[in-house]
């Protein structure tokens, strides 16, 4: 006999577990289902946590010995051990995924440990056992797009997994692809010293990104060392005992040519997972590149199965995750949940940071959107000045007739704090100025949101 639920939850990443979590709350009888060890997903286990970690320890040691000079202050000579460093991220993620499993314990979520795979519309088995409910969540995430003939070893051709758990330096760090995954973590391997060369396809890094953004960024990166090939693929890998051979070509034709690396960070996107899941049996839907299909309230064509977070179109953030969890449990429990796409912040953790919420301007171009732009750069802000973290602007994009916000860009200290407001703004569908009449406390960075916000109307203050 199949053990029954209201609802079960496949993958216990931040889709899932939040979903499992306000589905309690809402009174449901909830499972949830996961492969791992320990809970949490991609976000907790090898992605958000952990690359957040080494993000803040590598830039800590970056600024300790670049940063401090300035101030007037003298330190010895300053080093740094690669095995403390990982074990404090074995720390953080530790403290992260056990918390998890706290709050399963006290929303009373019966945690399934295996893999989940449909028997059919509402009915899985884990291990040999079976299991239904009126409802079936599938958030089993995404994995790493493989490149052919660039084989990941995870030793010396490693994804973002690998490249969280490398025990030594490399002394040239390969990245392929120009995105967030190849520009953070080649922001920690090169704060520790690594000479780090990104392979590029594009003419340009980032590309969801608004362009002058992408520049300024790709400018900041360079003078901390980065090298970018940008509109080249690569067209092969040799690894030997000392490192890895990469081909690479022109991606408009042209002669190729070899770069050497110690360790080659395979970084192009990340696809849906559904390995072993057998949609089929319960005849769930995906499309050709393997993403789950369903309406806006993330129903698959089967009813009873509905999909979230990474596994389903859309941005794959955690927090994007985290809100269509939020939303389908209570959709599930008759309320009106919904998730505001317009209003999804995208963060870059590297310094400066790069954060963003709405339009870029190329899309409003290519929408044909009539926009007014205000900018304002973190050199005219008097805390940026005193703190000494001047590189960069915020960018805000609004409607040339109603004003209203459209979207948002900031490189700068701290962008990823600064951009909530901005979020916060969009989703009550405020406008430059409503941003640029309310007072904001100084000296501080977010002066420098309030005056791009009046800039849109040709009227800043201090610059
Ligand atoms: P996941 O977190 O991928 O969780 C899916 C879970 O399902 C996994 O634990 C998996 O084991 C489990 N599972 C799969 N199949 C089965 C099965 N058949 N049975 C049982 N369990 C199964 N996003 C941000 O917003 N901010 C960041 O800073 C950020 N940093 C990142 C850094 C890296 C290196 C990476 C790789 C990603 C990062 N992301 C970040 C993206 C973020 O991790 C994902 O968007 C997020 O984890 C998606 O959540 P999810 O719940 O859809 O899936
Ligand atoms: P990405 O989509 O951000 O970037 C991939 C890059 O690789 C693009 O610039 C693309 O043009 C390039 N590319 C594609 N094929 C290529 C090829 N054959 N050769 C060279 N370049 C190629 O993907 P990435 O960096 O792998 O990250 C995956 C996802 O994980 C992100 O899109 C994001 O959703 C999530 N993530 C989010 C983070 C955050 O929010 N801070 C941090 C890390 C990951």
């Amino acid at each position: 006999m199949a053990e029954t639920f209201d609802l079960i939850v496949i993958g216990s990443g931040p889709g899932g577990y939040v979903c499992a979590i306000r589905a309690a709350q809402l009174g449901m009888k909830v499972a949830c289902v996961e492969k791992r060890a320990t809970l949490g997903g991609t976000c907790l286990n090898i992605g958000c946590i952990p690359s957040k970690a080494l993000l803040q320890s590598s830039e800590v040691f970056h600024q300790t010995v670049h940063g401090l000079k300035d101030h007037g202050i003298a330190v010895g000579e300053v080093s740094f051990d690669l095995a403390r460093m990982q074990a404090r991220k074995g720390e953080v993620v530790s403290a992260n995924t056990k918390g998890i499993e706290f709050l399963f314990k006290k929303n009373k979520i019966t945690w399934i440990k295996g893999a989940a795979s449909f028997t059919g519309p509402n009915a899985i088995a884990v291990g040999g056992s079976a299991y239904s409910a009126k409802s079936i969540v599938i958030a089993t995430g995404s994995e790493s797009v493989p490149l052919k003939g660039v084989e990941v070893d995870e030793t010396r051709i490693v994804t973002s997994t690998g490249a969280l758990e490398l025990d030594k330096v490399p002394g040239r760090l390969v990245v392929i692809g120009g995105g967030v995954i190849g520009l953070e973590l080649g922001s920690v391997w090169a704060r520790l010293g690594a000479k780090v060369t990104v392979v590029e396809f594009l003419e340009r890094i980032t590309p969801g990104l608004d362009a002058e953004i992408s520049k300024a960024f790709q400018q900041a990166l360079t003078k901390q060392g980065f090298t970018f090939k940008l509109g080249h693929k690569v067209t092969g890998a040799t690894t030997g005992k000392d490192g890895v051979s990469l081909t690479i070509e022109p991606a408009k034709g042209g002669a190729a040519e070899t770069l050497e690396a110690d360790v080659v960070l395979l970084a192009i996107g990340r696809r849906a997972y559904t390995e072993g899941l057998n949609l089929a049996a319960a005849g769930v839907a995906a499309d050709a590149r393997g993403l789950v299909l369903t309406d806006a309230h993330y129903a698959t064509n089967v009813p009873g199965i509905y999909a979230i977070g990474d596994v389903i179109a859309g941005p794959m953030l955690a927090h994007k995750a985290e809100e269509e969890g939020v939303a389908l449990a209570e959709l599930l429990a008759g309320q009106a949940g919904h998730v505001n796409y317009d209003a999804i912040p995208g963060v870059v953790y590297t310094w400066p940071e790069v954060a963003s919420v709405g339009r870029t301007e190329e899309e409003l171009k290519a929408a044909g959107v009539a926009y007014k732009v205000g900018k304002f750069p973190f050199m005219a802000n008097g805390r940026a000045r005193a703190m000494g973290e001047m590189e960069g602007f915020a960018k805000i994009l609004s409607d040339q007739t109603t004003d209203r916000l459209l979207g948002a860009h900031i490189i700068g200290p701290d962008a990823g704090t600064l951009i909530a407001e901005l979020v916060t703004a969009i989703e009550f569908g405020a406008s430059a100025e409503d941003v640029a009449r309310v007072c904001h406390a100084h000296p501080t960075l977010s002066e420098v949101v309030k005056e791009a916000a009046l800039a849109a109307d040709g009227r800043a203050l201090h610059i």
